[in-house]
């Protein structure tokens, strides 16, 4: 459907932008307000539809995707930019929520307690919130999108997706396979445009009940400023540290390192953006590491050989290209890497990684969104953990290690919502909680908390004793 607007914009390959991928519609607050309209009334007869039934839809939809595998990861490259091979991952991982999802319709569980009076049935159940706002980050461009949609369906909840305006193709195809499974009409809306207006239209419309964001924490911020009184979901940035010990097995502490920092170019809210390497070991995991990176090969993400793809936008490439600049000014020390690549055209930035980083540098604080390590020296595993905890941030954390207690230290310590014990940072299940602590996020998705962040708890006592009993009173 046209926007009401009357324009488009256009989006262009990150690998060549040259190529113009699509003209997608700028949606306006008219267009939110019909999408809205439109959940609304589609509200009724979708919540009162049993959730397994409305699972066999999401179950349909999953069997769609993962049908369309290939077609859609080939799009997502030229979109977005990551390689195929990691575009075949975010579509898997949206089949996989799908199946979930699915199942957890026919549990969508509550709980029985006793009460304190006799002939008195306590329980809680499941409803769905209402009209859901969906508003997705663009470097998981089917995956995150097929999350937060199959869950609040699941729920009962009828949403309103608002893709991020870097992947809208991606979104599009998604929710015309949802709505080639069957879903009915008015159940999932799409309205493409910019945040400010359409992500905002969205977020102050008091008949929008649930709000699932992910992004940046400033966006994150502003929506909390300005959604009023409804449920947020907000999934925000990291500044992810893995922990090298010294007792660590060095080379898969190394391939760790270069699979979360670099894959999907460093653009992950689950990154490796920081590793904290035991003094011991630095020099020879330093060695390690570059002899690694160097290797690396950037391309298009549509070539098998191409390892690092290209960044989401220029305005990306800039930020990255800024914070180079800055850790260099700061005194941090350049291994590698730091420039963008002459000989390709695209919105590439070399790998690249600095040591003799200290915990106040702005590149040991901020989000870069890039592929840019920072390393830092720790003289023990408290040293490292301070380290690690010195940040605003706690999505993901990691540590390698041999020692049984350090590990365990770690699990307890580390101010994260994930920590990996030997693996990167990156790579979350999607039937475990995602999600983080502190300023990376006041919610957790997927697996059973997926269905919490869409469904009202509601507490029901029946009192079968025929008589007036006062809580607290008899
Ligand atoms: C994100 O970058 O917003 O754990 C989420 C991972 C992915 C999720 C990342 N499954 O790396």
């Amino acid at each position: 459907m046209n926007s009401e607007s009357g324009e488009t914009f256009q989006r262009v390959n990150p690998a060549d932008p040259d190529e113009v991928i699509g003209e997608f519609q700028k949606g306006n607050v008219l267009d939110v307000q019909k999408a809205v309209d439109a959940a609304e009334k589609a509200f009724e007869a979708w919540s009162d539809t049993p959730a397994p039934k409305r699972a066999e839809y999401l179950f349909k939809a999953a069997q769609l995707l993962n049908e369309n595998k290939v077609e859609l990861s080939r799009i997502m490259t030229r979109e977005m930019g990551k390689t195929l091979s990691d575009a075949g991952a975010d579509v898997q991982e949206a089949i996989d929520v799908g199946f979930y999802a699915a199942g957890e319709g026919k549990r969508l569980f509550g709980y029985t307690a006793p009460s304190e009076k006799p002939n008195k049935f306590a329980m809680t159940i499941r409803l769905p919130i209402g009209v859901a706002g969906l508003i997705p980050p663009w470097n998981f461009p089917i995956a995150i999108p097929a999350k937060k949609v199959f869950y609040s369906l699941l729920c009962g909840n009828t949403a309103v997706l608002k893709p991020a305006s870097d992947t809208p193709l991606c979104a599009i195809k998604l929710v015309e396979l949802v709505e080639k499974a069957g879903v009915p009409k008015g159940v999932i809306n799409l309205v493409t445009g910019p945040g400010e207006t359409v992500g905002m239209a969205l977020i102050r419309d008091k008949r929008v009940r649930v709000i699932s964001f992910t992004g940046h924490k400033d966006t994150g911020a502003t929506i909390l400023r300005e959604a009023g009184l409804k449920r947020l979901n907000l999934e925000m940035g990291g500044k992810n540290p893995i922990i090298v010990m010294d007792d660590a097995d060095l080379k898969l502490a190394v391939n760790g390192v270069l699979w979360g920092g670099f894959e999907t170019t460093g653009q992950r809210c689950t990154a490796a953006s920081r590793v904290i390497v035991h003094q011991k070991i630095k020099e020879t995991f330093e060695a390690m590491l570059l002899d690694q990176v160097r290797r690396l090969k950037l391309g298009n993400g549509l070539d098998p050989k191409t390892d690092i793809g290209p960044l989401v936008n220029k305005a990306a490439q800039d930020k990255v290209s800024r914070y180079v600049e800055i850790g260099k000014n700061e005194g941090a020390k350049l291994l590698v890497g730091g420039n963008v690549p002459k000989d390709l055209k695209g919105y590439f930035f070399d790998p690249t990684v600095f040591t003799d980083c200290t915990a106040n540098m702005r590149i040991a604080q901020e989000e870069i969104f890039g592929p840019v390590i920072s390393i830092f020296s720790a003289q023990n595993l408290s040293e490292a953990i301070e380290i690690a905890n010195s940040v605003e941030y706690g999505l993901s954390s990691s540590i390698y290690t041999n020692s049984i207690n350090n590990a365990f230290v770690a699990i307890n310590k580390l101010q994260a919502g994930l920590t990996y014990v030997n693996s990167p940072t990156i790579g979350a299940e999607s039937h475990l909680p995602f999600g983080g602590m502190k300023h990376s996020g006041n919610t957790r998705e997927d697996g059973p908390e997926g269905v919490k962040e869409f469904t009202e708890l509601k507490t029901v006592y029946v009192d079968f004793s025929g008589k007036l009993q006062k809580a607290y009173i008899d």
